[in-house]
């Protein structure tokens, strides 16, 4: 499947109760030979409003801190574990995880990333591919939240610039 194929099947996807109350499939976005790869939970408001990930405060909040230690954001792809946003935000249950991942292993074997940064215990459900390192990272909302957490965050994309240098 091409990644077009992909954004045309998030954009209809049917497979989980969740499109019901969203405006947007949000597949991802970035480009295809992208050697980091960032996987989210799932679009907020701002996202299910623009089709983009990432866009709302928490991903200005990433973006913002990505172009500090040199990393920028259209170098990178940026898509999420659910591509679709869910009511009043919450956490997406497992087995809407799990009709979703297919779009995501898909995602992962046409970018081939070197990395893939999983941002929040949301990511980690994230299929392992032989070769391809992951590295766990604090969600950037709560980064952004607690200030304790905003320097770990800050030390974890330090590390992640280090990484792809
Ligand atoms: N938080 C996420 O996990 N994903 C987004 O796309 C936006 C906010």
């Amino acid at each position: 499947m091409s990644m077009e194929e992909i954004n045309l099947q998030v954009y209809a996807c049917r497979k989980c109760r969740l499109w019901q109350d969203a405006k947007h499939g949000v597949p991802g976005e970035g480009p295809l030979n992208a050697t980091v790869m960032f996987v989210g939970q799932n679009p907020g408001a701002d996202e299910d409003e623009q089709g983009r990930p990432f866009v709302g405060r928490a991903g200005k909040y990433l973006t913002k801190t990505l172009a500090e230690f040199g990393i920028k954001r259209e170098d990178v792809y940026i898509t999420n574990i659910v591509k679709h946003t869910s009511p009043q935000n919450r956490k997406p249950y497992p087995d809407e995880v799990e009709a979703c991942l297919p779009y995501l292993s898909e995602q992962i074997g046409i970018i081939k990333p070197k990395i893939i940064v999983l941002l929040g215990a949301s990511a980690k459900d994230t299929p392992r591919v032989e070769g391809i390192q992951y590295f766990e990272v604090i969600h950037p909302s709560a980064a952004m939240r607690f200030t304790k957490m905003r320097q770990r965050f800050r030390d974890q994309i330090a590390e992640l610039a280090k990484k792809i240098s």
